[in-house]
């Protein structure tokens, strides 16, 4: 029921939804203002009722005449128009009055509170009256009612209601007018987003919205999908490009296999012709097989798949046992493998994935150094664990600096090539980093080395 409701409410345009709840807010506000205004009227106007009643009563009271033992009002007493009095004997009796017909016997005094005026309704005319007892020595006890009729007090509110009852009305009215204009003018720019959204598809994603935009919400929402426009085109360009590279590696092989074995079977070969073919086709199936685990890797880490099998590691024995295993391919091109492990540091980490990492960095050092030595070092800073492989080998020039960790970047394409890379590692390293939240850096310098300094959280 509440589901169907907040869907029906969302099937209506926001600017009626804006305007609808704006009237609403407005009517609550103008009723409670109106309902403070007219509650503070009407009491003011009783009790100004009452008073004009308390000050009547008391000139009354003090123009009251002793005639033979009968009390009279002297009759030159100036009253305010609509004052009346009766003057009343013990037994609710009247003595004398200024009432028109028999009102004065209505009223039965002897119901009455003293001293406290109340409201009476006589033939459905509603009056506000003052009773007062009157005792003086040498003569009977009485009583003066003064009376003044509660109209007075209610034809000034029932006229404020009516003018509450008239204008809350045109107001809402007035204020649904402006709000509908308000929120359309308001809106306007979302429906010409929309509109200009509409005509961007998948295949043009080099088009922006491109509407003039200020300082506001409007202009942070265009702004905000342009660059989100702006990431969807780079995604997308990348991944026709990553597409691409990896049929273009895959190229090769397949040619180089497809020729060795059309030669081998053009005519009879000799046992050892043949291993040979087979040989370099094997060599090639292998490289493709590499190639094809690496693009595997990046896929899916690109769709988020690849997950993590985290645990507590012990850092250093890691750094440690992958250094060993690369101690052979140091020693066989003549180069120094240096470790430096300052202390053990225990991260939470993916153990094939790290070791995975370390390796292509060392790969790497090693491949891309000709002389000299590759130190890798391992330390604790804050909460950081810092592992740095810094090698003496070729560098990389500034200019290829910020591309090497792109998909098929790779220096000088032949070379790379020649050592069996295709460029993936360190796109790999990357993602391995990132998805432990760390962070990978590059410095390097032409003929003096390269420093790779991974920072992974410590725990
Ligand atoms: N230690 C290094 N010294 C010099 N150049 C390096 C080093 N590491 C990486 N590079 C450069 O970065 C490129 C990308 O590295 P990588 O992604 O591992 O690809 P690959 O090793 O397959 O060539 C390499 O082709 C190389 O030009
Ligand atoms: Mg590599």
């Amino acid at each position: 029921m509440r589901q169907k409701f907040s869907t029906w409410l969302r099937g209506i345009p926001l600017r009626w939804r804006l305007t609808a709840w704006y009237v609403f807010l407005l009517a609550l506000i103008l009723a409670g203002f109106s309902a403070f205004i007219y509650f503070n009227m009407s009491r003011s106007l009783k009790q100004g009722l009452d008073a004009v009643l308390f000050s009547q009563g008391e000139q009354v009271l003090s123009s009251l005449d002793n005639e033979n033992g009968l009390l009279r009002l002297d009759p030159e007493l100036p009253l305010l128009p609509g004052t009346y009095f009766g003057i009343y004997d013990a037994g609710g009796k009247v003595l004398d009055t200024n009432m028109p017909g028999d009102l004065a016997a209505g009223f039965q005094v002897k119901g009455f509170t003293a001293m406290q005026p109340t409201t009476v309704e006589i033939k459905g005319v509603e009056w506000r009256i003052l009773l007062v007892p009157v005792k003086e020595k040498g003569q009977q006890p009485c009583w003066v009612l003064v009376v003044r009729p509660v109209e007075e007090a209610e034809g000034p509110l029932d006229r404020l209601l009516l003018f509450i009852l008239i204008a809350i009305p045109m107001t809402l009215v007035m204020a649904a007018g402006g709000g509908i204009f308000l929120a359309r003018r308001a809106l306007q720019p979302i429906d010409e987003i929309a509109a200009k959204a509409r005509q961007i598809s998948a295949t043009d994603l080099s088009r922006r919205l491109d509407l003039p935009h200020g300082n506001d919400e409007v202009g942070h929402l265009v702004a905000t999908l342009d660059e989100m426009l702006d990431r969807l085109d780079r995604a997308f360009q990348r991944q026709r490009q990553f597409t691409a590279d990896a049929s273009h590696e895959l190229r090769t092989p397949l040619a180089v296999i497809r020729s060795e074995a059309e030669a081998a079977l053009k005519r009879p070969h000799s046992p050892e012709e043949y291993r040979q073919a087979l040989k370099v086709i094997r060599d090639q199936a292998i490289w493709m097989g590499n190639l094809v685990a690496k693009l595997l890797i990046l896929a899916r880490s690109d769709e988020q798949q690849e997950k993590l099998e985290r645990e507590i590691l012990n850092l250093a024995d890691l750094v440690e046992g992958v250094t060993a295993e690369f101690q052979g391919m140091a020693e066989a091109k003549g180069l120094e493998l240096v470790k430096v492990i300052k202390e053990n540091v225990n991260i939470y980490g993916d153990q094939t994935r790290l070791t995975q990492l370390l390796a292509n960095l060392l790969d790497n050092a090693i491949k891309y150094t000709p002389a000299g030595k590759v130190v890798v070092s391992l330390e604790r800073l804050g909460k950081w664990a810092l592992l740095v492989i810094k090698d003496t080998g070729v560098g990389i020039p500034p200019e290829h600096l910020p591309h090497i960790f792109e998909r098929f970047y790779r220096v000088n394409k032949a070379r790379s090539r020649a050592e069996g890379g295709f460029g993936l590692g360190l796109s790999i390293c990357e993602w391995i980093v990132r998805a432990h939240n760390g962070k990978i850096e590059v410095e390097s310098s032409v003929g003096q080395g390269t420093a790779f300094k991974v920072w992974l959280p410590a725990s």
